[in-house]
């Protein structure tokens, strides 16, 4: 076979027929143009209609196929389309959508190929992020509240009986109104539950043995020594500041594309994924119900996603499903980006209507079959052999289908990409950096800040230092124990004021009790376990 042709009619008829199922009425990304037979048709285009990118979608593709280059084609035109992007940047190469492209021979044939008339090279708004500050960017916090048990769980490696042990551990916390801000909090709560003084409310739990938690408080102290202390704490993200569009400059109105740097991932995967999915999750909790809107709010990209994955709990999995299902209502759209579709569990992958696949290698037994599994999740096709078409694609070339205004699969088709219009390589050092001082969000979020929290608390209680005058303040159990996110700093080192023996009370009465057996709805967990936030 040739190509991957198996029809035999003029290309012009094939391919203006694949055309014809991606002609849509409203706004469309452009994916590229179709090829047939060998032959690329500069007129029959491959679209995807911006009102179905909340059906998200799938980036699939071996290694330097063009994965990467498809995901900054979307976000430039998203951006300008008025949608803000959230991206992780692995190797920095994305970086380049804020410098304005240069043109070469390659991407003059690819612009011709792909009937661009319109290319220029473009510089787009684009913020940069890093986890805790560790890196190039704007630090991006989480407390370990908001969080949450499961998230954590995944980071630190628990097993099942680990993982409950530490959502019960949260409830207690939670309960109590001790605010777990950072990593100390965190083990200032499992230190005093696993201390003589705490044992009586160890017991109380239930769940958690001792050596349960010692293991937890382990792992913690190896997280801690990784480096992971800067990631958790305040001023915690607001993801709101993900939905920016720009408001003034040539170009009012420009979706803002926040890249988030990721370049020691290899090192801390699973605490970079999981950080993703709180980003995810804590969308899908702050956003308000909008429905099918005619261009998403925001599109997520989850580049390297089989991370998220590998070794994830049932309570893990199952939350990632059920987040991607319902984030779909709050107007996001989340593209994941992997090597094989087979990355994904199958509950995720029939959740992606959209699919640009790359070209995939078939070496193995293992990749023959992947590849077979593969085709057969696409529509049947008379005008491609798909085996043939998915490892004979070229770079920058991919089997498509989305799906159409109506929801329906369109037509699979073989397309060329266009080239990005920003540059293809990382912007220069100096660029990226003083886009990150001009940031307002820079101005935000830079300085740390370091509140009052269960390691304050507690340290207080174990060292007798504390008043108990201020008792009618507490929460009452069963309120929402978050701290409101009032600017006070308070230091380590200061006096604590909070009054510590509430705790034991709080613990000892029928209230608690029988709130600890009502499977926390109060507190304000939901899906992932992450905390509701109260503004
Ligand atoms: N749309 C495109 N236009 C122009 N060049 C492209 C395009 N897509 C891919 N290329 C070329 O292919 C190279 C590899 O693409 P890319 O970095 O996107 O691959 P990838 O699939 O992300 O690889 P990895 O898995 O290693 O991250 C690019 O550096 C570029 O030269
Ligand atoms: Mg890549």
């Amino acid at each position: 076979m040739d190509g991957g042709g198996l029809d035999s009619g003029p290309m012009s008829d094939i391919t203006q027929r694949i055309a014809q199922g991606y002609a849509f009425d409203g706004p469309a990304l452009e994916l590229g143009t179709v090829v047939h037979d060998g032959q690329v048709d500069p007129q029959a285009r491959v679209r995807i209609p911006l009102g179905m990118l909340n059906r998200h979608g799938l980036i699939a593709g071996a290694t330097g196929t063009g994965k990467t280059k498809t995901l900054q084609l979307m976000a430039e035109q998203l951006s300008a389309a008025g949608v803000a992007v959230f991206a992780p940047d692995i190797k920095s190469d994305l970086s380049g959508l804020l410098r304005a492209g240069e043109s070469n021979d390659k991407i003059a044939q690819r612009v011709t190929d792909t009937g661009d008339s319109t290319w220029t090279p473009t510089a787009f708004p684009t913020e940069f992020f890093a986890l805790g500050g560790v890196g190039t960017g704007t630090p991006l916090r989480a407390t370990v509240t908001s969080f949450g048990p499961i998230l954590l769980a995944k980071v630190l490696g628990l097993n099942d009986t680990q993982e409950s042990a530490l959502s019960l551990v949260f409830h207690w916390a939670d309960t109590n109104g001790l605010a777990l801000l950072d990593l100390a909090d965190l083990r200032a709560v499992i230190g005093y539950l696993t201390s003589e003084e705490g044992n009586k409310q160890l017991k109380e739990l239930g769940g958690v043995a001792k050596s349960t938690a010692g293991v937890i408080l382990r792992e913690i102290s190896e997280l801690v020594a990784q480096g992971a202390e800067d990631f958790f704490g305040e001023p915690e993200l607001d993801t709101a500041d993900l939905l920016r569009r720009t408001t003034d400059g040539d170009n009012p109105g420009r979706g803002i594309i926040n890249l988030l740097e990721l370049a020691d991932l290899q090192n801390r995967p699973a605490l970079f994924s999981t950080f993703l999915m709180w980003l995810l999750a804590d969308l899908y909790e702050e956003l308000p119900e909008v429905g099918d809107l005619d261009k998403p709010k925001l599109v997520f990209f989850l580049d390297e996603a089989h991370l998220l994955f590998d070794d994830a709990s049932p309570a893990f999995l199952d939350a990632v499903t059920q987040t991607v299902r319902l984030v779909r209502s709050k107007g996001i759209g989340v593209f994941f980006v992997t090597q094989r579709p087979s990355d994904l569990p199958e509950a995720v992958l029939a959740q992606l209507g959209n699919r640009v696949q790359h070209a995939l290698r078939a070496y193995t037994p293992a990749d023959a079959d992947a590849l077979r599994k593969t085709v057969r999740t696409y529509p049947i096709t008379e005008d491609y052999d798909l085996e043939q078409a998915l490892t004979h694609l070229g770079t920058g070339e991919a089997v498509v289908t989305v799906l159409s205004e109506q929801g329906a699969p369109t037509p699979v088709a073989w397309c060329r990409m266009p080239a990005p219009r920003s540059l293809m390589a990382p912007a220069p050092e100096q660029a990226v950096d003083a886009a990150i001082t001009g940031s307002v969000l820079h101005a935000k979020y830079a300085q740390e800040v370091d509140r009052e929290s269960a390691y304050e608390r507690l340290s207080a209680k174990v060292h007798g230092t504390a008043d108990e005058s201020d008792q009618a303040d507490q929460d009452p159990p069963g309120s929402n124990p978050r701290p409101e996110r009032e600017p006070a700093r308070r230091e380590r080192t200061r006096e604590p004021e909070a009054e510590p023996t509430i705790v034991e009370q709080i613990v000892a009465s029928g209230a608690f009790k029988s709130f600890l057996r009502s499977a926390g709805s109060a507190i304000g967990r939901r899906m992932f376990g992450t905390a509701r936030r109260r503004r």
